[in-house]
């Protein structure tokens, strides 16, 4: 193999997607020819439909996709005691992890890998994972099970099972555009796991196991947590300003700034932000958006009109302050992060089986010498 490769594989074109166009450029983004702005109004359930079958729901459709979600929101009592046998000091991304790999254990389907049943495993999987990531956080607060509430929305239903009382209707509205918002992105880095492990044949839940793992990182889906962290650490708008010189002096990341393919404002940012801002006013409490516009402020200052550089808010900045309004602890973004993803990792898992080549790339030998 000759020539200079684009690290980290930079703008190559790996497969052929009919889910999610991104232009980077102009700041597009829109899931099966669906603007992302425009979806994030509608449900999740209604969203995820589209992602899996490629078009929306009509009303009959949209019911019983919705009912066949609300009948697998239930984990079982020994789902519930793996979930408390974790360290309760962990992420519930690793929590998470556990509990769909156990839950592939017990499920019939398990090596089927028509598309009838990796559909069945994938509803499965997008139903039980608020519960999941739900009963981890209660346990671990010593607090109750709660048993989903089948008249709630997903991310009505979410708030509910985590906290005990029923969110507003702006707190449902928001989490429901979280999940939405989240729900794919391309070829980024889990999507891409995923399809690789699928492209093996082998299952759909090693395959978004696999997805999980890698939205754990702090380059990717990790960074939310980096974020609320952050703004805590900054703790009043003031400080914003010491706190990213001292990122941009030691040459150290901002978290929730930056992308591969974004060259201009990540237009699921654009969205968050008005969301923190309303979920910010309901609250009666502005500080933490305040925060976050002074460190965006100052970001853009010193990286567009500074050095040049095209580095906006990313996807996972804005999100984090509407989880700190949300009161979703920071070892929580990225498992909330992957209730919402789920749906892209198994639309993706689902194209790849349908039309699979075994994902296998080179790499330029640069050890030493061969004899
Ligand atoms: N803060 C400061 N500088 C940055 C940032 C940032 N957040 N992001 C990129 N840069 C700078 C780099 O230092 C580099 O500068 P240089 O050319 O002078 O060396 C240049 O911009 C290019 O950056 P790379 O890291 O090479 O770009 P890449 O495409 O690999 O990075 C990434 C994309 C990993 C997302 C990066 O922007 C980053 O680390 N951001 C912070 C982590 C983050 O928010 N991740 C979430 C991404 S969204 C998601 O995955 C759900």
């Amino acid at each position: 193999m000759e020539g200079n490769m684009p690290r980290g594989l930079e703008n190559i074109i790996a497969l052929e997607s009919e889910i999610t166009f991104i232009d980077g450029e102009q700041g597009i983004l829109k899931y099966r020819g669906h603007d992302v702005q425009s979806l994030s109004s509608h449900s999740y359930d209604e969203v995820s439909y589209l992602l899996i079958n490629g078009r929306l729901p009509d009303k009959f459709e949209l019911d019983s996709y919705s009912k066949k979600l609300k009948q697998e929101r239930v984990i079982g009592d020994d789902a519930i005691a793996i979930l408390k046998f974790c360290n309760f000091n962990i992420e519930a991304m690793d929590a998470l992890r556990t509990a769909v790999s156990y839950m592939s254990h017990c499920d019939p389907e398990l090596n089927d890998n028509s598309a009838e049943a990796n559909v069945n495993k994938g509803i499965r999987m997008i139903a039980k994972f608020p519960t999941m990531v739900a009963v981890f956080s209660r346990q671990r607060r010593g607090l109750d099970v709660i048993q989903p509430d089948l008249s709630l929305s997903h991310g009505a239903n979410f708030l509910y099972m985590l906290k005990g009382s029923k969110p507003t209707d702006l707190e449902s509205r928001v989490l429901e555009s979280d999940f939405i918002l989240s729900a794919d992105h391309e070829l980024n880095p889990s999507a891409f796991t995923a399809r690789t492990i699928a492209s093996t044949l082998s299952d759909i839940y090693s395959s978004v196991i696999g997805g999980l793992c890698a939205l754990k990182g702090p380059l990717h889906g990790g960074a939310r947590m980096a974020v609320m962290e952050m703004i805590d650490e900054i703790g009043s708008p003031e400080n914003a300003e010491r706190y990213v010189m001292d990122k941009v002096s030691n040459k150290q990341k901002l978290m929730g700034f930056g992308h591969r393919v974004y060259k201009t404002y990540d237009p699921r940012a654009r969205v968050y932000k008005q969301l923190a801002r309303e979920i910010a006013i309901e609250s009666g409490n502005m500080l933490w958006f305040d925060i976050a516009e002074k460190i965006e402020e100052i970001a853009y200052r010193e990286f567009v009109e500074n050095k040049g550089k095209p580095i906006y808010p990313n996807v996972d900045f804005y999100s984090a302050v509407v989880y700190k309004y949300l009161d979703i602890p920071p070892k929580l973004a990225t498992a909330v992060f992957a209730i919402g993803r789920s749906s892209g990792w198994i639309a993706h898992c689902l194209e790849q089986y349908s039309d699979n080549r075994l994902i296998r790339p080179r790499a330029k030998y640069v050890g030493p010498d061969l004899d």
